[in-house]
């Protein structure tokens, strides 16, 4: 309802399965992301990140990306594209390079004119930018904020809207959707800033990777929506949602992590502005979470046999009283 567009749930190519040391082939998980009653939207988890697009100076790979790109049309999903500058999952030689702001500038042009032009068309949404706030909402120190200031971020935009007009700009981080939390204010900060420059931004992406500690009740939600639409995007979105578990799992965690998914949900759909939500891949071991945190994970909404969380009926039930 209102102006939800889209429930979708990100994921990985095959490839980076077998690096992770999965097995690359899981039918019943193919089956489940294909089947359009579950997931009308995807976004590639790793594929189209500089990592993976630009290893070595000026050398372009858009092999993972297109493989998600590609699932994405032919099963009619609506593809987020993700992230076109982050501090995160660079290629080694970004990082080891020593830059001035010109020689900076230069690779930051080369590299979204090259992936943005690559993509264009395809993307329903750009993260342009993604996680440029530190955890106490100033800006982090990236080499990016380190070597340019805040002109990256201009810069990011301004480039991206010329190569991509058709596609929505977002500025994407986690730690973004309760309405007092300092990073929020920080995301704030940031659309005021290209606003007040004249450059383009569409939308705002809260990731909503929630926890025990954050899961904002739906008016908590609503209020944050509210403040980013307040100041002129035309959309904000759930684009990485997950609710993580300390381990071991049990019925009263789960009926928890339900709440706090149908709470995404139900703000979500209250909210004109909000245009869908993402999941951050469906299948708890292929989740991002165990590795980043050991001892926490069922974050998901297909746990590792294929059996759905009960978050998942409590999601599809908030969906149909709306
Ligand atoms: O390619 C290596 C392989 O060589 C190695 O053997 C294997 C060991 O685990 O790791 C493989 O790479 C991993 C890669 O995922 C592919 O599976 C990296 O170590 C691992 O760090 C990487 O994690 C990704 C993470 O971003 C990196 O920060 C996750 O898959 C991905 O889901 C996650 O996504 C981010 C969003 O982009 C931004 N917001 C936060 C979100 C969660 O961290």
């Amino acid at each position: 309802k209102a102006g939800l567009l889209y429930y979708g749930a990100a994921t990985d190519s095959p490839g980076q399965r077998e690096r992770a040391n999965l097995q690359s082939t899981y039918p019943q998980y193919d089956a489940i992301l294909s089947d359009p009653l579950e997931f009308g939207q995807t976004t590639p988890t790793n594929g189209m990140k500089w990592l993976f697009t630009e290893p070595l100076p000026n050398v372009f790979n858009f092999t993972e990306g297109d493989i998600v790109a590609d699932l994405a049309a032919s099963q009619q999903k609506l593809l987020r594209c993700h992230a076109l500058v982050w501090h995160n999952q660079l290629a080694p030689w970004v990082e080891s390079t020593v830059w001035t702001p010109p020689t900076l500038r230069a690779a930051i042009t080369r590299h979204i004119t090259a992936v943005a032009t690559h993509y264009k068309g395809r993307c329903r949404a750009w993260d342009v930018v993604n996680e440029a706030l530190d955890e106490d909402g100033s800006y982090r120190p990236s080499l990016f904020y380190t070597v340019l200031g805040e002109d990256y971020i201009k810069l990011a935009f301004n480039l991206t809207a010329q190569i991509d007009p058709a596609a929505k700009l977002y500025y994407n981080d986690y730690g973004i959707e309760r309405p007092a939390s300092v990073k929020t204010a920080g995301a704030k900060r940031i659309v005021k800033m290209l606003k007040d420059a004249g450059i383009k931004i569409d939308g705002v992406g809260m990731q909503a990777h929630l926890h025990a500690d954050v899961h904002p009740t739906a008016q908590d939600h609503v209020d944050t929506m509210q403040s980013y639409l307040a100041l002129g995007v035309d959309e904000v979105a759930f684009t990485e949602l997950d609710v993580r578990i300390t381990e071991p799992v049990n019925e009263t965690k789960l009926e928890w992590q339900a709440e706090a998914y149908t709470n995404v949900a139900t703000a979500c759909a209250r909210v004109k502005g909000c245009v869908g939500i993402t999941l951050w891949d469906f299948y708890d071991p292929f989740s991002w979470i165990p590795v980043t945190f050991p001892g926490e994970g069922a974050g998901l909404l297909w746990f590792d046999d294929f059996k759905k969380h009960p978050a998942h009926d409590a999601v599809v039930e908030t969906f149909k009283a709306i």
